[in-house]
C-alpha cells in the first residue's frame, strides 16, 4: 500500500504512467466510469480549498466511487482536540483512500503512518502540494510537449508557496531546466529547497526581484499568490501583496510560446485582461488537475482498467 506525501516519492516512470493514464481518461472517459465502484474517498480538509477538494471529489465521482467529506477543522473532532493519528485510524474504518489538507507541515505524513489506507497530501502548510504539481506537470506536458530544456520562472511568494516547492522538486529531476526565482527579498525560496534540490543537483538558477526583465527569457511562467494566511503580521502582507501584477502590457515583451500557469486562487497577481491571451493556461490547469487526481486515485487503489 502506498501513499503520496511528497512528489519525489513518484519515479519519473510513474509520472509518465500517470500522464499516460490521464491522457487516456481524457480520450476515453467512458472506460473509467465504474472503475472505483464501491470505493470511497475521504477528503479531510482542515484549511480552505475550492479546487483541490472539489477536484478530488469530482475525480472520485467520475471514477464511479463515493466521497465522504470533512471540509473544515471546526466541523470535525479536530476541534475537540483529536490527534491526526486517531483521525487517520478512524477514517480508515470508513473509507478506502484519504486526501488530507492541513495547516501543519508534516500532518499528512503522520496520517499516512497511522492510517491503514493510502493518504494523499493535498497541501501541508507552507511545505508541499504534490497533487498540484501533478496538475502542473500535465499542463506543461500538454502545452510544451517536454519536461527538459525549459527556462521556468516562478514568481510571487516563493517562501510560503507550497506548490512552488513541489514543482521545483519535480522539474529539477529532468535535464537542462533552468529556474528564474522572482520574488521580493522577504519571500525568497527557502534555503532548504535551494540547498537540497537546486544546489545538490547542480541545477542552474537565478534569483531576482524584477519580473519584467526576467520575462523575455521564459518558456514557463508560474505565478503565485502571496500567502496571506502564513504571515505573522498583517502589515507585511499588505506591503508585499501587490509586488507583482502580470498585465497584457508586460506580456508584450514575453516569448510567443510562453505558457502562464498559476495554481489559483488568483488575487491580484494576474490581471483579468491576461485571461484572453492564448498563453494563459491556468484554467486548463484546473481541469488537468482533475484528470491527474483520477489517475493517482486509480494508481494508489491499484485499480486495473
Ligand atoms: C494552492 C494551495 O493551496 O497551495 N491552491 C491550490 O491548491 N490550487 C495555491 C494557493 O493557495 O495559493
Amino acid at each position: 500500500m502506498r501513499s503520496l506525501i511528497d512528489i519525489l516519492e513518484l519515479s519519473l516512470e510513474e509520472i509518465d504512467q500517470l500522464i499516460a493514464t490521464a491522457e487516456d481518461i481524457i480520450a476515453h472517459p467512458e472506460k473509467y466510469r465504474e472503475s472505483c465502484k464501491y470505493k470511497k474517498l475521504a477528503t479531510l480538509f482542515f484549511e480552505p480549498s475550492t479546487r483541490t477538494r472539489l477536484s478530488f471529489e469530482a475525480a472520485m465521482h467520475e471514477l464511479g466511487g463515493q466521497v465522504l467529506s470533512v471540509s473544515s477543522a471546526g466541523s470535525s473532532s479536530a476541534a475537540k482536540g483529536e490527534s491526526i493519528a486517531d483521525t487517520a485510524k478512524t477514517v480508515s474504518c470508513y473509507a478506502d483512500i484519504i486526501a488530507m489538507r492541513h495547516p501543519k507541515e508534516g500532518a499528512p505524513m503522520v496520517a499516512a503512518m497511522n492510517a491503514s489506507i493510502p493518504v494523499i497530501n493535498a497541501g501541508d502548510g507552507g511545505h508541499n502540494h504534490p497533487t498540484q504539481t501533478l496538475a502542473d506537470l500535465l499542463t506543461i506536458w500538454r502545452e510544451k510537449g517536454r519536461f527538459t530544456g525549459l527556462t521556468i520562472g516562478l514568481c510571487g511568494d516563493l517562501k510560503f508557496g507550497r506548490t512552488v516547492h513541489s514543482l521545483i522538486a519535480a522539474m529539477a529531476r529532468y535535464t537542462g531546466n533552468k529556474f528564474v526565482l522572482i520574488s521580493p527579498e522577504e519571500l525568497k525560496l527557502p534555503s532548504y529547497v535551494k540547498k537540497d534540490i537546486l544546489q545538490k543537483n547542480g541545477i542552474e538558477y537565478v534569483q531576482t526581484t524584477d519580473l519584467e526583465s526576467a520575462l523575455p527569457a521564459l518558456d514557463v511562467l508560474y505565478m503565485t499568490r502571496v500567502q496571506q494566511e502564513r504571515f505573522f503580521n498583517e502589515e507585511d502582507y499588505l506591503r508585499l501583496k501587490d509586488s507583482y501584477i502580470l498585465t497584457p502590457e508586460k506580456l508584450e515583451k514575453a516569448n510567443k510560446d510562453l505558457k502562464i500557469l498559476h495554481p489559483l486562487p488568483r488575487v491580484n497577481e494576474i490581471s483579468v485582461g491576461v485571461d484572453a491571451d492564448p498563453r494563459a493556461c491556468y484554467f486548463k490547469q484546473v481541469l488537468n488537475g482533475k484528470y491527474m487526481r483520477m489517475a493517482l486515485i486509480l494508481k494508489l487503489l491499484e485499480v486495473e482498467v
